[in-house]
């Protein structure tokens, strides 16, 4: 499949800030959604939507992907080593899935992670979700907020009312996601082997209504 005929067309936010400029995808949300309250960082966080299918946006989210793989938090079989990022970036999130990525910024741009949607057939009115925080901003509270806030991204960013509920899935020893779902009451719905990346075990998990913010 080319790469041209699939990638959804964008262009980029007037801003002077080359980092947000290269990320933030127009459209959406016209006022950022900014949130500080439970975030220990310290600065407001700005959520806007990425820009993924470009090199810099694609080699910003496989950056964080491979990091996390390789610390063990999470399993990938894309081996991205900073060539063709837009393909990598969609052997794992593949066009039929209609990803979209919101990014959690501070005002000056700073990427601190990313919160990932898609959609599957078999999920009807689920978006499935994915999410990276980046290393120096962990255990700040911003995982719980992203989450807590993930239906309000989809509502009020991606304006998509067609999601009810979130939906995803983290490795059995993944203590954080585990500390997340359990302080957040999100419903346990299995438990399943990946053959596929290595008989790992995944539990599933989808967010009981009331736990958004
Ligand atoms: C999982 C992740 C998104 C969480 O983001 P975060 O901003 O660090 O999350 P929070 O700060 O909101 O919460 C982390 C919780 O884990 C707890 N925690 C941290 N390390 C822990 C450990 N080793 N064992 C148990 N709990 C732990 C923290 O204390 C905190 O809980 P608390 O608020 O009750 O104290 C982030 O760590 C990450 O990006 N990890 C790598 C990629 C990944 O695993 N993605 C999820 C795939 S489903």
């Amino acid at each position: 499949m080319s790469e041209q005929s699939t990638q959804p067309t964008s262009r980029f936010l007037p801003t002077d800030d080359p980092k947000l400029s290269l990320l933030i995808r127009p459209g959406g949300h016209e006022k950022p959604l900014q949130f500080q309250e439970s975030v220990n960082l310290g600065r407001p966080i700005i959520a806007r939507e990425i820009e993924p299918w470009t090199d810099a946006g694609a080699h910003e989210l496989l950056s964080d992907i491979m990091a996390a793989h390789e610390a063990g938090d999470i399993t990938t079989i894309a081996r991205y080593k900073g060539k063709n990022p837009r393909r990598w970036l969609a052997s794992i999130y593949p066009f039929a899935m209609e990803p979209r990525f919101v990014g959690l910024f501070f005002p000056d741009g700073t990427l601190l992670g990313w919160v990932s949607f898609t959609t599957s057939p078999y999920l009807p009115g689920k978006a499935v979700l994915g999410m990276v925080i980046r290393p120096p901003y962990q255990n700040a509270g911003l995982g719980t907020a992203a989450l807590l806030h993930a239906k309000k991204y989809l509502r009020d960013i991606m304006r998509d009312a067609s999601i009810t509920d979130i939906f995803f899935e983290t490795q059995e020893d993944n203590a954080r996601v585990l500390a997340i779902a359990k302080k957040m009451k999100v419903q346990n719905t299995g438990r399943r082997i990946d053959q596929i990346k290595g008989d790992i075990a995944m539990l599933a998990f989808t967010n009981k209504p009331g736990a958004e913010a």
